[in-house]
């Protein structure tokens, strides 16, 4: 397997890869990978000739100091990892400064309203951060097709937006969340909760299940304060948002319509530790 440090590197490595029917898969990574990152590379080998996994954690998009700083790094453990799935993989592994051009600021974008809310109302400048590495990283590997996994579904959609905006040549690729025996999203933060309230946060995800079975039959700002209500006073689970919103504008939901797909958002803290997950609603 190919570790490269630098974009001159890895455009030199991909080069001759850009010839004929070639197609460049990209999974960019914060690195900790779990079997959600691996799921989104398996699917980038399956259909393309190669793939560049990218592990790099991206300062700016980081609103907490202290989240950036207990943020697991294990790059030993992620290689070996990468290589039982397949040894053609080239691991994209920069330093902020390399990618960044020296310059470790994020740019200011414009999503018509999809990095306002939710993730974007709790944690800001967020997606500023996100783009702009995502933008970088897209500007270093150029490649044919890119994979972001729908456990984070805001970024997901602003990712899309972002390249229709520019008009990149990238397909962007949604992955389906990959879960714990319990249900919990797969996420490298789970680690960092007590035995006893990892097998216990198995409720959050049962929470969207139960709000997707009464979506049909439920006018959807009640069944938001339904949601809402179930967390008060909980001594574990303190919920930050619930949200029933448009699936493409991710605007909520007042009046359904027919046509239109619709997803719940959630985000709860146990242990200080900030979960996040969603689920389709039809
Ligand atoms: P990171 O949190 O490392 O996630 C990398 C990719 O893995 C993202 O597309 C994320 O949605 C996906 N992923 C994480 N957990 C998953 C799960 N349980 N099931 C399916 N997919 C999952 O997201 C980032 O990094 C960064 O913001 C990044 C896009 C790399 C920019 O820095």
């Amino acid at each position: 397997m190919v570790v490269v440090r630098y974009k001159k590197e890895l455009q030199d490595t991909l080069k001759i890869h850009r010839s004929g029917n070639q197609k460049i898969g990209f999974v960019p990574t914060m690195g900790a990978l779990h079997n959600g990152h691996l799921s989104l590379v398996k699917r980038s080998l399956a259909e393309n000739t190669v793939t560049v996994v990218s592990i790099f954690i991206n300062p700016t998009q980081f609103d907490n100091p202290a989240d950036l700083e207990k943020y697991p790094e294990n790059l030993e453990q992620d290689l070996l990892l990468l290589e039982q799935l397949s040894q053609s993989i080239i691991v994209f592994a920069p330093s902020p400064s390399e990618i960044y051009n020296g310059n470790i600021t994020a740019k200011s974008y414009d999503f018509g309203g999809l990095e306002t809310v939710m993730e974007g109302t709790y944690r800001a400048g967020h997606f500023d951060g996100v783009a702009t590495v995502v933008e970088l990283l897209f500007k270093a590997v150029a490649p044919h097709k890119s994979y972001f996994g729908e456990k984070d579904f805001q970024q997901l959609q602003i990712i899309r937006k972002l390249t229709a905006q520019q008009e990149l040549p990238i397909a962007i690729i949604g992955c389906p969340i990959e879960r714990e025996p319990n249900g919990l999203a797969r996420s490298s933060r789970n680690e960092r909760l007590s035995k006893s309230t990892r097998e216990s946060a198995g409720f959050i995800y049962e929470t969207l299940l139960a709000a997707s079975e009464k979506f049909g039959t439920e006018n959807a700002p009640h069944l938001r304060d339904q949601v809402v209500s179930k967390f008060v006073d909980n001594p574990i689970f303190k919920l930050e948002y619930f949200e029933i919103v448009n699936e493409e504008t991710l605007m909520p939901v007042i009046e359904k319509k027919e046509n239109l797909k619709y997803r719940a958002f959630i985000a709860v803290y146990a242990e200080g530790i900030r979960l996040i997950d969603n689920i389709a609603l039809n």
